[in-house]
């Protein structure tokens, strides 16, 4: 069942129920100001950071769910209702939500008045925009009574949800005309505060909870709502809101807008006051000046479709198969955006006040990036190499706002040093901007140890290389990719953290995961050194990735597909020796694409006990026979109930390297099928059993085992970026290069042709491929501006030339 569609002319999906599974959400904001928005007005927004800068409360386990938001009530003669639907949830004649990209528009009507709120963050400004637009379609003039209601947070919201005893008298507001300034904290620390403002004189306006809502009513059913009025209040503590209300008539066939604004202002230390006690408004008001008509919200949304035409002209694809081309030109590289800016941190399961920025997650997410804004990828690949430690090891996760590693984590996740090779590689090929690597970047943040970016990458490599164990596989540490793979933590007390609990360094436990790793990103490091001509050191790298190349073809092989992990014991975790987690998804696909069996025809038999023993219709589970006990010498992974996350759920993440792994094996049917079986647009048709949102990738699918099936933890997962590197490089075959851009495609042979059009170093290239043949890989011919050329890679153009590409395959 479907419960609205793709509008592929207006980039746009189209919810045409309120009543959709679980909340469909977007994100606004694609720099400093974010907000999320659900397809009922549902959400939060915050200022870089949602732990430390939150704006908006937001309840995430609530019930009913998703009731704080972005609000608009409409009373008409004792009728309330919402444009978007909730919180009041009265039924409406006609209702759509429009997720566009950077913008939601929610559409109401009730009663012969049409409502449109329509939200978005403008370019180059920290904050957001609502503008109402409410049209009277009858013949008879229509009063109405039109209010807006937010939730302040107090700003650092894990304070906010706990400290109680203090913060419910923290609160304090100004009110001057229609603006609206939250202030809580102003007086002392803080140099930033919030207005919520209109772009009209109010009729009345309140700015407490108790007072907007009652104390025992609530955002369903808001008192002041009822009563057709607010009451001009001012908040002392407890809780301050922002609600503006305006009385208003409109003449028949009448249309109005109301443009409503929520900014976030931060002053010099030295000019936060213009008068004792009162803040120093002057960038808001200039802020609100910017948004005060109709004529400027319009440059303003325009801006912001520019911003998003120019952004995903660089990739755009044309094959004929719907579903495909609306992912891989739009949703799949929307999302990847949406990754790269919020890591891990904030989304409707993840609650902000949990994790920063992942060190794994950033890098990984920066790979179906990259392609978009290179500079942004720069500048963050910087960031993350500065939470590395001088002996290569790093933090776990980062603060976005402060940039500054988290100790409540620490580090010992022996896979994150190699995914800043990974990230950097990437980078490069990309951009051929080498003068990366001579940035000096601190260690733990530190700027008196900075040193180039090539040799934090150089102490990422030896990290690995100095941590094998007795099998001359990579210690695991903490974990691997596999955050719930604990083989050092042995944990038997409720509550305790399976990643901080236990030594970070275990002197045996080891991961062929990490092996893979080091054997496909340990290479791409020998080619930097080759490139810089350090050749004795790119000859030593090759020796050690042989050695564990080796030890992975023999320690790491179980006879048909390759192992997971040694424990702690030395036993063999993913193992026909083991009673259960006989096989594990991640090696397969890791050491495939690393090329390690290749020859010996290991890796044809992994991928081929992949397909008999993890797949399913909607995607390969992650590990089989499922975990039915809790193993002390397994960790979290074995603590979930089987069929989900860790414990043999589809954890989409690493689905596409099974797909990536059967294209570097020629197999381009299978690689296409792995691809669609989790691709969101492909399961439209499901949703109602798939819950979340059609147009974007979540982390997990309960897996087989499940009792109950479905997704769960929509858009902050690196399954968006492995998708798009897996579609662009791996299946469609275009793919960057330290030496420019090679077509090399591996894909379905039903597939005839396809067109893409790919920005790389500044030229556009436009790129036929054609299949006459109907083969699955090879390519008998390329041909560069009508002009044959030897071999795959395309010469390098200069930037702004078009260059025209045809490829025969056969
Ligand atoms: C984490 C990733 C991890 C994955 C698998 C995700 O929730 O953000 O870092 O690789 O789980 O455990």
């Amino acid at each position: 069942m479907r419960f609205g569609h793709f509008d592929d002319a207006r980039r746009e999906y189209v919810i045409t129920t309120p009543r959709t599974p679980l909340p469909w959400i977007n994100y606004l904001g694609s720099e400093d100001f974010f907000s999320l928005v659900s397809n009922t007005g549902g959400g939060y927004s915050f200022y870089r950071d949602a732990r430390l800068r939150r704006l908006t409360r937001y309840r995430y386990n609530n019930s009913p769910l998703d009731m704080d938001g972005h609000r608009i009530y409409i009373n008409d003669g004792g009728t309330i209702w919402n444009p978007g639907w909730q919180p009041a949830k009265t039924e409406l004649d006609s209702y759509t939500c429009r997720h566009g990209l950077g913008y939601t528009i929610l559409q109401g009507e009730k009663n012969g008045i049409a409502a449109a709120q329509e939200l978005f963050v403008p370019r180059g400004d920290a904050c957001e925009i609502d503008r109402l637009t409410l049209e009277n379609k009858t013949a008879a003039p229509r009063t109405l009574d039109v209010f807006s209601y937010v939730e302040f947070c107090l700003w650092d919201a894990m304070d906010d949800s706990s400290n109680f005893q203090r913060n419910f008298s923290t609160g304090e507001v100004e009110v001057v005309e229609s603006a609206i300034y939250h202030k809580t904290e102003y007086r002392e620390r803080r140099d930033h505060y919030a207005v919520f403002w209109a772009n009209a004189p109010v009729t009345s306006f309140d700015t407490s909870r108790d007072a907007f809502c009652g104390v025992y009513g609530g955002p369903a059913a808001p008192e002041a709502v009822k009563a057709g009025h607010c009451s001009n209040s001012i908040a002392h503590g407890w809780a301050p809101v922002g609600a503006h209300h305006f009385h208003l008539t409109l003449a028949p066939g009448e249309k109005k807008s109301i443009i409503f604004g929520l900014g976030y202002i931060e002053n010099p230390v030295g000019e936060k006051f213009s008068a004792p006690g009162i803040i120093n408004k002057a960038r808001a008001e200039a802020m609100m000046a910017r948004y005060a008509t109709d004529a400027q919200v319009d440059a303003a949304r325009r801006a912001l479709a520019d911003y998003w035409q120019e952004l995903l002209s660089g990739w755009q694809l044309t094959s004929g198969e719907e579903k495909l081309d609306r992912m891989v030109s739009l949703w799949n590289q929307y999302q990847c955006m949406v990754t790269f800016n919020m890591s891990r941190s904030a989304s409707y399961y993840e609650s902000g006040t949990g994790r920063g920025m992942g060190f794994r997650d950033s890098c990984q997410d920066l790979l179906g990036f990259v392609h978009m804004i290179p500079s942004r990828a720069r500048e963050r690949i910087l960031d993350i190499a500065a939470t590395q430690f001088a002996d290569g090891s790093s933090y776990h996760q980062y603060q976005p706002l402060t940039k500054k590693g988290n100790s409540d984590v620490g580090s010992g996740f022996n896979d994150d040093p190699l995914w800043l090779i990974a990230c950097t590689a990437a980078y490069l090929r990309e951009t051929g901007d080498w003068s990366i690597l001579d940035e000096p970047v601190a260690f733990d943040n530190d700027v008196t140890r900075a040193q180039p970016l090539m040799e934090h990458l150089r102490r990422s490599f030896r990290n690995t290389h100095t941590h094998l164990g007795p099998l001359g596989l990579p210690l695991i540490g903490r974990a691997d990719w596999n955050d719930c793979l604990n083989l050092n933590c042995f944990s038997s007390e409720p509550g305790e953290s399976f990643q901080t609990t236990g030594p970070s360094e275990g002197p045996v436990a080891e991961s062929v995961f990490i092996a893979g790793m080091f054997v496909k990103y340990g290479r791409e490091y020998a080619e930097l050194c080759d490139h810089l001509h350090l050749t004795e050191e790119a000859a030593s790298a090759r020796t050690a990735i042989d050695a564990v190349e080796q030890a992975t073809l023999t320690a790491g092989w179980d006879g048909a597909w390759f192992r997971r992990a040694y424990d702690a014991f030395g036993a063999p975790v993913g193992s026909r020796e083991c009673d259960e987690g006989q096989i594990f998804i991640e090696p397969q696909g890791m050491c495939v694409m690393a090329g390690i069996g290749r020859e010996t025809g290991q890796a044809e038999a992994a991928l081929k006990s992949v397909e008999e023993r993890l797949d399913t219709p909607y995607g390969v589970v992650l590990l089989q026979p499922a975990y039915t006990t809790y193993r002390l010498n397994l960790g979290e992974i074995s603590s979930y109930p089987p069929g989900y996350k860790e414990n043999a759920g589809i954890f989409c993440h690493n689905n596409p390297w099974i797909s990536c792994a059967e294209a570097v094996l020629g197999h381009g049917d299978r690689a296409f099928a792995v691809y669609k079986k989790t691709c969101p647009a492909y399961l439209e048709e499901i949703s109602e059993i798939h819950r979340t949102e059609p147009y974007v990738y979540s982390q997990m699918v309960a897996g087989r085992d499940a009792p109950t099936f479905g997704a769960k933890n929509s858009w902050l997962t690196g399954t968006a970026a492995w998708t798009f590197v897996n579609i662009s490089q791996y299946i469609l075959g275009i793919q960057p290069t330290l030496d420019g851009l090679r077509v090399d495609p591996c894909i379905p042979h039903t597939l005839a042709s396809y067109a893409v059009t790919r920005r790389y170093r500044g030229a556009v290239y436009h790129i036929r491929v054609e299949n006459p043949h109907a083969v699955q890989k090879g390519v008998q011919s390329v041909t560069v501006n009508g002009a044959p050329i030897a071999g795959t890679l395309l010469p390098l153009a200069k930037a702004g030339e078009n260059v025209e590409v045809v490829v025969t395959m056969g």
